[in-house]
């Protein structure tokens, strides 16, 4: 089979597609035939080695929609440990999700991961209330676009997108977000309290630093900020980016309160998981819930799409047809 491997941390050059001999299952698994794979942000954090270091050489790629072999039933599939770039994977039975005819392939794929992040994010942790001002930093990324539409569909108002291009912000207002904002302004705070009306309900982060900073800052009191992560310095040292460090002081003296939120702990919840990806499926089916499709490329096109997303140019999922030559 054809995958995508890595044998080195680096950039994108590091991504090559090489012949692999097919994955065996073990007990618990399923070989299932890729039709299409996803691209993640944390799969670029992981080919330069700043996040959850593989051991090499690796496949990266944790999301994955194919037909299973024993049955040849369409799945759509999680990966843990990576492997989602390549034609054939050995997926997990219990993070495997059976897909209903209604939903196509590029759809499930964008849905899955970021959706249940977002879903994660906004309804477990963020405990989202409808009528409160929801705020989603990101706005226009993978999970970002989701987030924004399950906030409305959940009843959220306003809801406020940070994203940091022109065009990404009109998509934004296309997709119902009330109100957009540059990502980058030095009074953040300010407009974000300006736009909600007096301060955030609920704010969804992904990028951390001085973006978090300024979400906490534009919180209302009993606003919670729910952080999925961050990205990581690029010098190892601006404050710039990386995780924010809050004390219980900040959060007694303005009555708010922050949570996290990790996939790892819907995906070992065989019943979470399960009943996730109904209710977003279920929400496709309403066309409350759609993901963007960036672009689909072959697998000689992953390390490009690396670098598209690296510059912040993607807005919604990128794909991999692993069976196309080019
Ligand atoms: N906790 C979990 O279980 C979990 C699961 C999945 C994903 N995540 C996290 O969710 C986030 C989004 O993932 P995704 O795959 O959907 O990616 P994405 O949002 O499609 O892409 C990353 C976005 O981050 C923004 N960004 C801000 N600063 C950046 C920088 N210095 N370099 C590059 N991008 C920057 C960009 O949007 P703008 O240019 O518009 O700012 C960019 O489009 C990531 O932080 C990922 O780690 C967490």
């Amino acid at each position: 089979m054809k995958a995508v491997v890595m044998r080195r941390t680096g950039g994108p050059e590091v991504l090559a597609v090489e012949e692999l001999p097919e994955p065996l299952a073990a007990a618990g698994q399923s070989l299932v035939d890729v039709r299409l794979a996803g691209v993640n942000y944390d799969d670029l954090e992981r080919r330069s080695g700043q996040y959850q270091p593989l051991a090499l050489p690796a496949v990266l790629g944790v999301d994955a929609v194919g037909v299973r072999r024993s049955d040849g039933c369409r799945v759509a599939v999680l990966l843990r440990e990576g492997g989602g770039y390549a034609q054939v994977v050995a997926a997990e039975d219990r993070y495997t999700v059976e897909l209903p005819d209604h939903l196509s392939d590029d759809q499930a794929v964008g849905l899955l991961e970021q959706g249940s992040t977002a879903y994660g994010a906004l309804i477990l942790a963020g405990r989202l209330r409808s009528g409160e001002a929801v705020g989603v930093s990101a706005a226009a990324g993978g999970v970002g676009h989701l987030a924004i539409q399950l906030a409305l569909a959940y009843g959220a108002h306003p809801v406020i997108g940070l994203a940091s291009s022109v065009g990404k912000r009109a998509r934004l207002r296309d997709l119902g977000a009330h109100h957009v904002l540059d990502p980058a302004a030095d009074d953040l705070g300010e407009q974000l309290r300006d736009a909600s009306g007096g301060g955030v309900g609920l704010f969804v982060d992904s990028v951390g630093g001085g973006l978090a900073r300024a979400a906490l800052d534009g919180l209302a009191p009993f606003g919670r900020l729910v952080t999925v992560g961050w990205r990581a310095a690029a010098d190892g040292g601006s404050d710039q980016y990386g995780p924010v460090r809050v004390s219980t002081d900040d959060l007694i003296e303005r009555s708010i309160g922050c949570a996290g939120f990790w996939m790892r702990h819907v995906v070992e919840n065989r019943t979470l998981l399960a009943g996730m990806a109904a209710e977003l499926f279920d929400l496709a089916k309403r066309g409350q819930l759609v993901a963007w499709i960036d672009r689909t490329v072959a697998l000689a096109g992953v390390g490009d799409a690396h670098a598209a997303m690296a510059a912040r140019t993607t807005s919604g999922k990128i794909l991999i047809d692993v069976n196309r030559e080019h």
